[in-house]
């Protein structure tokens, strides 16, 4: 079936532009644009332009086609890769969610804060435990903003020669605001790691000191993002060089809500249950919560059942409760199971009831005792 869209002759035009030269950003960045005009009228026609980007943003490469993006003059490696937006979504709690946004609409009204003197350094660290989204994160706000996302490999940086090390520095913070992108240095604690590494005192610091160098030499409309899981390893002159944070912890209640129903259900879970699984995963950070829903969703679509909610909560259970341990489905002892559900994880019936197969009257009995 075919659908009309209407589409701007300018983006058109650039379309074809853009294709014909291989500026694959900018292809990827006018057909998101498509895809927002499509929305409304053609949802559709809007979710499978989408479908297309995604489907050919990370093969470019393999298509042929290569950026030549600085490499390290010895080892020949790139320094830096572009990292393509992300298809899943981010849930944020409150307090990031307003960094973000703040972060984003800065960026986007540059000029107005230049002209009233409020503008400064775009730069963003985000710290936290692995798995929190951090790297997520930065790729949303690449998105949001329509700018490429160009991850700075550190080790390739770093690994070379020290007089090799302060070019390539340059040669990376020369090329992306070049290309209109965003510098994301990603487990940038890898610096700090260099310490403990064969690597001398000395030369650690010279390394931070031409990286503060080329981020105070960046034009301010530049965008830095860094993000780390050891922030209390950065140099505090590094940290100064921050004026915008998110520090991540792991998911609370809603947030862990939001994973279930995304991950395990597609959006599409009962109340209840999300909410049961999302009491008892205590602890488990969004990576966490996203590897067992996959892999539940695996196992139920191999041998064609639901998904087995109650083997996803002892997993759970496990993981958050360290005293709580189950050998085998022989040892597993249904009533311990549900006590530990109420008094531990402070589940109520109906929570209970939707992941654990038992009546009502065996539960009411199991909790009496
Ligand atoms: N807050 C979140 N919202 C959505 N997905 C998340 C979240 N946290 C983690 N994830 C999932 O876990 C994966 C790993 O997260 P990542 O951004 O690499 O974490 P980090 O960089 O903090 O180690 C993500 O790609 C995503 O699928
Ligand atoms: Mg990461």
């Amino acid at each position: 079936m075919s659908i009309d869209i209407t589409i701007p002759s300018q983006d058109l035009l650039r379309l074809i532009d853009a294709s014909l030269n291989a500026d694959y950003t900018s292809v990827r960045q006018i057909s998101n644009r498509l895809a927002s005009y499509a929305a409304g009228s053609a949802p559709e026609i809007s979710k499978r332009i989408k479908l297309a980007i995604r489907r050919n943003g990370v093969p470019l490469r393999a298509s042929g086609y290569s950026e030549s993006l600085p490499t390290d003059p010895k080892s020949r490696s790139a320094l830096i890769e572009e990292q393509a937006w992300p298809v899943c979504p981010i849930f944020l709690n409150e307090g990031l969610k307003k960094t973000f946004d703040s972060f984003v609409s800065s960026v986007k009204n540059y000029d107005l804060l230049l002209k009233n003197g409020l503008s400064g350094k775009m730069n963003l660290l985000m710290s936290g435990p692995p798995g929190t989204g951090k790297t997520l994160v930065a790729g949303h706000i690449a998105s949001a903003l329509g700018m490429p996302l160009y991850v700075v490999r550190l080790d390739s940086i770093i690994s070379s020669l020290l007089g090799d090390t302060a070019k390539n520095i340059r040669s990376v913070f020369d090329f992306v605001p070049e290309k209109n992108g965003i510098i994301f240095l990603d487990e940038f604690d890898a610096i700090a790691k260099l310490r403990n590494d064969q690597h001398e005192l000395g030369e650690l610091k010279r390394v931070v000191n031409t990286l503060i160098q080329a981020i105070d030499a960046l034009d301010d409309r530049a965008i830095v993002i860094a993000a780390t899981n050891h922030s209390e390893l950065l140099d505090r002159a590094i940290w100064r060089r921050f004026p915008y944070r998110m520090d991540f912890g792991k998911p609370d209640l809603e947030l862990r809500n939001h994973l279930w129903n995304y991950f395990l259900f597609q959006d599409s879970g009962d109340a209840t249950t999300i909410s049961a699984l999302a009491k008892i995963s205590i602890d488990m950070t969004g990576a966490d919560i996203e590897s067992i829903s996959l892999s539940a969703r695996r196992i139920a679509i191999i041998n064609d059942k639901r998904i087995d909610t109650q083997e996803i909560a002892i997993e759970c259970m496990k993981a958050s409760y360290n005293e709580f341990y189950i050998n085998d489905s022989e040892a597993f002892n249904k009533k311990d199971i549900c006590k530990l559900l109420n008094q531990k994880f402070l589940l109520n019936q109906a929570e209970i009831l939707t992941i654990i197969k038992t009546s009502r009257q065996t539960l009411s009995t199991y909790l009496k005792e």
